[in-house]
């Protein structure tokens, strides 16, 4: 069931060629039973999935997903939610499958709401999403005419998820990798569109990973950044000691103003902040797909405007930017 040859032969004669050399060792490895000790578990769920024919496809709603006629029988019905549910925890989403709504722990819907409407049109364009998850907005750019999307994610329970999605969903056009940025090849220049989003505060050394990301992009392609910051001006950063919301590889936490001015030292142009919104518990929290603890347990309990650790509670922005033409 899952095959990425299609994918490795489409890229063998375009500018994805260097890459597609090395995808059979960095899927290889990326989905390694001998690494993670889970997967065979997560794989027999896969492999457990109903063959079920979808009647409609749904892209581009906030419930990603397919539905049939006539709709499943109960029992049809909670058998493929014990399946999927093999597939815990669910964490970007929401999606419904025949019924089954997949109640994630982020209502990714939402940071799609916020961005939709200030990027460049996705409409036959080829887009890379690094650090994707199970690939839920990877569908929504689909879903907006995009024609190749390309999510990696070094996570192979979410690429496992992509690929229960992709089973009833059958787009061509979308591949989650299981693969880090880490393991993009240099300079590729092959995108017309980047999404960098919930990434950046993980890295290390974040004007490396702007880097990285601005050598994918064709000249003129178009940055999406989504990321932690502070408020604060041009130069104010965050580099939290120790956790920050419970989180350990939380490294740089810049204002907006400093964003925009680690993106013009790079080359960047049209660089513009159009989204900053504090993260609230209605758009992350536990659910019945995502059964550990979430955002309220990592703010402190007597002021919702700080972490359990002190820092500013997560406010994330949206920032654009351009590769010069
Ligand atoms: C906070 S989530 C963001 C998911 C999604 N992009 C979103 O905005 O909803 C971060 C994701 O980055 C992935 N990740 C971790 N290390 C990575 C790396 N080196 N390269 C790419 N993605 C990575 C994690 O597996 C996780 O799915």
């Amino acid at each position: 069931m899952i095959d990425y040859q299609p994918l490795i032969q489409r890229w063998q004669d375009s500018a994805l060629a260097p890459w597609a050399e090395l995808l059979p060792a960095q899927i290889a490895r990326g989905l390694a039973v001998e690494r993670y000790g889970d997967l065979p578990r997560w794989l027999d769920a896969l492999n457990a999935l109903p063959a079920i024919v979808p009647s409609r496809i749904h892209l581009n709603r906030a419930r990603v997903g397919a539905d049939c006629d006539p709709p499943l029988a109960p029992a049809a019905l909670a058998a493929l939610e014990e399946t999927l549910q093999g597939l815990h925890p669910w964490r970007k989403g929401p999606f419904e499958l025949f019924g089954v709504h997949i109640d994630t722990e982020w209502r990714s819907d939402w940071k799609w709401q916020r961005l939709q409407a200030h990027i460049d049109p996705l409409a036959g364009r080829r887009v890379l999403d690094v650090g994707c998850g199970s690939g839920y907005h990877c569908w929504r750019m689909a879903g907006d005419g995009a024609a190749e999307v390309i999510g990696i994610d070094p996570t192979p329970l979410f690429v496992l998820q992509y690929w229960a999605l992709q089973k009833y969903l059958q787009q061509p056009g979308v591949w989650v990798l299981p693969l880090g940025i880490q393991h993009v090849p240099p300079k590729l220049a092959a995108f017309d569109s980047v999404f960098s989003m919930g990434i950046l505060y993980h890295r290390r050394s974040p004007l490396d990973h702007l880097q990285d990301l601005k050598s994918c992009l064709r000249p003129g392609g178009q940055l999406v950044l989504e990321t932690l910051v502070i408020e604060g001006p041009e130069g104010a950063t965050l580099v939290p000691e120790g956790r920050y919301a419970r989180m350990g590889n939380v490294w740089f936490l810049p204002s907006g103003a400093t964003l925009l001015g680690w993106l013009r030292k790079l080359g960047f142009v049209d660089e513009a902040l159009v989204d900053v919104s504090v993260t609230t518990v209605e758009e992350q929290r536990a659910t019945e797909w995502m059964r550990f603890q979430s955002l309220a347990d990592f703010l402190d309990p007597t002021d919702a405007s700080r972490t359990i650790e002190g820092y500013p509670a997560p406010r994330r922005a949206i920032v654009t930017a351009r590769v010069p033409g």
